[in-house]
Parts: C-alpha cells; structure tokens; sequence
C-alpha cells in the first residue's frame, strides 16, 4: 500500500456550464483563495459532471476555458496548486465505476440536486445524472482529499462522499483506507440566493439573466441587474433582527458584506436606514471595484485559450501522479488482478 494518508488536501472543482456567477465566487473560488496558502489544492473544471445535462460541445469547451480562466483570474496560482480538467484523467471514471457498485440505489435515490434538477420527468433524465454523486465521490477520493471547500448546496454530496467512503472501508476490511474527507463551508455567503426571488438559490440554470451577477458582467450589467433586483419597500433597518422574513433584502446585505469581506451586521450598520435605491448604487459601486479586474482578467486570459489549455494539461498530469497510485491500491484491495 503506497504511503501514509495526507492531512491537509484540498480537493474542489466547478461545473463549466455556462457563465460563472457570483454564488460560485462568493461560496467556494474565493474562500478556495485564501485557502491555498495553508493547504495542497487540487482544483477542477467539471466537464465530466457538465455533462449529465445536455452541453453543446462547442459551449462546453469555451465554458472549461472560461471556469479555468476565472480561478486564475480570482487568484489561485496554477503553479502552486493543480488545475485541470477532469476529463484529462481518467483515474475519476475509473473509482467512479467502482463507487456506482458500493453505494446505494436509496442513497442516491434521497439526493436533493437529483430531484430538483430531473424535476417532474425522472424517466427522461440521464443515468449519469442519478450516479452524479459517486463521481463527485471519486473526484475527492481519487486523492484521499481531506477537505472540500464548496457552498451550503454541496453538503449532501459531502454527506454521501463520506457513506461511500466509510462503506468501502468496511466492505473490503480495508480500515482507514479512504479518509472522511471534511466539508469547508464559510458561514458567510455560503448560500447566494437569487436577485429575482430570495427563496430560490442563484443558479446557471435560471431562465433569467437577472437572477445572476457574471462574473464578467460589466459595470452597466451590473448596475442594471441590482437596479431590478427584487426588494421591499422599506428603508433597511439597523439590526439584523429586522431583516428576517426579508430574504432579498437580507441576500442584498449579505453580498454586500461578502464583496467586502465584513461580517453581515457591520455591512448592515453601514447601510441602516438608507433606501434600496441608493443602497443599491453603492452596492453597485461595490460590485462594479471587486468584479470589475476580475472579469477583465478573464477576458484576457480566454482570449490566449492555446495557453489556458496548455495549464490545464500540466495540470492533469501532475493529478494523475497522485491518483495512479490510490488507484492502484484500489484494484488491489477490490480484487482485480491490476493494471
Ligand atoms: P457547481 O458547479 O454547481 O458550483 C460550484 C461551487 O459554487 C457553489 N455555489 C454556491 N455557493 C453559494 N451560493 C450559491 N448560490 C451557489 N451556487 C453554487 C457550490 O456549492 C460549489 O462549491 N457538484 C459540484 C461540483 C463538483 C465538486 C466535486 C465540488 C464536482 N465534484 C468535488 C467539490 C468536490 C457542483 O455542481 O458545483
């Protein structure tokens, strides 16, 4: 069995399926930011999950360039950290196969993203899309990660990573061989709900454009999609007390606090008393600072894709080195006679 099990890895990744937006941010890429300092990470673009729903090809590949471009563009290092593409390797489908034939059809069966995104036609929907968690199983697993950095969403698929994970280690004998690995998920911003509905969280997958801040919205865009964000029509109130039963207004807060990095009260006392209409333009103001170079630098980095491309492939490499060997032991304790 190769070596000891690692500490502190970092294993997260996001799905290129269409424009990025500032849920994705504010709930994981930045909080994966600050992270990297103290932790060996591996980030993912997610092609192979982006595919349980249907992706025009020539999308997908602009939108894996894009997800690339943007983790660069917040500030992960390529060089320090692993980016790839996780169809670059194959060692995800591999433990993937062999955790569809550990975990449960009831498992599966109780997964909340499951149903909201089959919806009413379950007959209709991809196989792939029902064994979704078992890949995202391996996507960590494949490198005994130790923590996964993601927003409030992601937590079941967490839940499951570990049933999977301790199943596996009781069915083969093997004690300890797949760590938990543990959920990172910041109390703040670690659900962005939508600008058109504060119960619905902010999604790729809203018809509605106003729903979302992109991340390479310019400033128009985004002055224009929080002018007609949804709100109330009273002035903010001071306490935080006073924003319950207020979801877009507590939402506008809370992003608010996130852009600038300060808690949801002391973004709240700065704004108290002051009406949507000019809370939102320096909301805007707030925005248009932190996005602005970001959204720039995406652009710049998507229009050299030969380059982003060539990371991702290092990247993939420099994965693989680690997961070979995990999957190795794999077959060796399922039994295949081995690679
Ligand atoms: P995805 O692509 O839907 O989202 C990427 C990350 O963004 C977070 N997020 C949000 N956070 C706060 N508010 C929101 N409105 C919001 N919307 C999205 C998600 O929680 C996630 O962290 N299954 C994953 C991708 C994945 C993965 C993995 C993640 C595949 N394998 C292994 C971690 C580890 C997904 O669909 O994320």
């Amino acid at each position: 069995m190769s070596g000891s099990n690692p500490t502190n890895r970092i294993f997260s990744g996001v799905q290129p399926t269409g424009g990025l937006h500032l849920g994705n941010y504010l709930g994981a890429i930045r909080n994966w930011v600050r992270l990297q300092k103290d932790y060996e990470c591996i980030f993912c673009v997610v092609d192979m999950h982006a595919i349980t729903v249907w992706q025009d090809p020539v999308a997908l590949r602009k939108a894996t360039h894009e997800v690339a471009a943007a983790y660069i563009a917040c500030g992960i290092d390529p060089e320090e950290n692993i980016l790839f593409h996780q169809s670059a390797n194959p060692n995800h489908a591999e433990l993937a196969w062999i955790f569809n034939c550990v975990a449960r059809m009831g498992w599966l069966n109780r997964m909340t993203q499951f149903k909201d995104k089959a919806g009413k036609n379950r007959e209709n929907a991809s196989t792939g899309l029902f064994v979704y968690p078992n890949l995202m199983a391996a996507d960590i697993l494949a490198y005994k990660a130790t923590h996964v950095p993601v927003g409030e969403d992601q937590k079941q698929h967490l839940e499951l990573t570990r049933d999977i994970a301790t199943k596996f280690n009781n069915d083969f004998g093997a004690e300890d061989f797949f760590p938990l690995p543990e959920p990172v998920i910041q109390k703040e911003a670690a659900r962005i709900m939508s600008l058109r509905d504060g119960a619905k969280k902010m999604s790729k997958s809203d018809p509605s454009e106003y729903s979302r801040l992109i991340m390479t919205d310019g400033p128009d865009e985004i002055a224009q999609k929080l002018r007609k964000a949804k709100t109330d029509p009273e002035p903010l109130p001071s306490e935080m007390d006073g924003l319950e039963d207020r979801p877009e207004a507590r939402n506008l807060v809370s992003i608010y606090a996130a852009l600038q990095d300060i808690d949801d009260a002391t973004a709240l006392s700065r704004v108290a008393g002051k009406q949507f209409k000019d809370f939102k333009e320096e909301l805007t103001d707030v925005a248009v600072t932190k996005l602005g170079p970001i959204g720039d630098e995406m652009k710049r980095l998507m229009a050299a894709p030969d380059h982003i491309e060539a990371i991702l492939h290092k990247g993939g490499e420099r994965a693989r080195e680690i997961s070979e060997p995990i999957l190795r032991d794999v077959y060796d304790i399922v039994g295949f006679v081995g690679r």
